[in-house]
């Protein structure tokens, strides 16, 4: 018996780390599922105003289980999301992580109060257009690893106008520097201003310098789509929405 001393303590250990996981301070989960800042949710707490499993709870510190137990605000039964997920129209100006000492596309979405937040791949500060945030990790993992080549598609303002030569090295894919070449990748050219460019990969900076490598410069660069899930043009810059089901579903195809 003593032999197995060491597992068994591992097995109690393992289960009150399951148990621990599961439960969350009651003043967060109504933070993350009324939007409420954490002075509003305990102020509503000590006020009265919210039950757990029919009994008025007056501390923001009792923990509660997201998924079994009854959580009323005003009456009003409150439901947990374990998985969020936006589609934020990125400004200029912003930095693709959840820190840094300047202003983060995370920022953007801080009425959400949701501190598990981050954007699924980079754009870079003056990037504009469609990131995806979200606290799903599988699928964040999924959409940037770059064995599952997912699409994502530019709209480029370009500096000068793409002979056809530039055009099929670009298609083809060339030489981009620091001993790396693009894929393959779709060019469709709007304007001799304008161009769309479709990648599946995500190389740092790949649009600007693929541009580069035919002798030309990215005056302005937006997302307009990625993994068939197209920016909502009505979203004006530092704009978001939640995606819809259907958005969900079709990057879960990916998975
Ligand atoms: N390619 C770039 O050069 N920059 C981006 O932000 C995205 C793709």
């Amino acid at each position: 018996m003593k032999k197995y001393g060491f597992l068994y303590l591992f097995f109690i250990f393992y289960d009150v780390k399951i148990v621990y996981t599961q439960f969350m301070r009651l003043d967060r989960f109504l933070c993350e599922t009324a939007a409420f800042s954490r002075s509003e949710a305990k102020a509503y707490i000590k006020g009265g105003r919210v039950t757990v499993d029919g009994i008025i709870v007056r501390s923001g510190d009792v923990k509660v289980d997201p998924d079994k137990s009854i959580i009323s605000f005003d009456g009003i039964d409150l439901k947990y999301e374990q998985f969020v997920y936006f589609m934020l129209n990125k400004p200029a100006g912003f930095v693709s992580a959840t820190k840094d000492a300047g202003k983060t596309v995370i920022d953007l979405l801080k009425s959400e109060n949701r501190d598990d937040l981050f954007p699924v791949g980079r754009l870079d500060k003056d990037t504009t257009g469609l990131l995806i945030i979200t606290n799903d990790g599988d699928l964040g993992h999924h959409l940037t690893s770059p064995k599952h080549g997912i699409l994502k598609k530019y709209l480029v303002k370009i500096a000068h106008s793409l002979s056809e030569a530039d055009t099929s090295a670009l298609s083809e894919g060339l030489d981009i520097g620091n001993g790396e070449r693009s894929d393959k990748a779709t060019v469709e050219v709007i304007s001799d201003d304008y161009v769309y460019i479709t990648v599946s990969e995500g190389k740092f900076h790949e649009i600007k310098r693929m541009l580069k490598a035919v002798g030309n410069e990215v005056l302005e660069l937006k997302r307009v789509s990625m993994g068939g899930v197209a920016l909502d043009e009505s979203l004006k810059e530092g704009e978001y929405r939640r995606l819809l089901p259907s958005e969900i579903e079709r990057l879960n195809e990916h998975v």
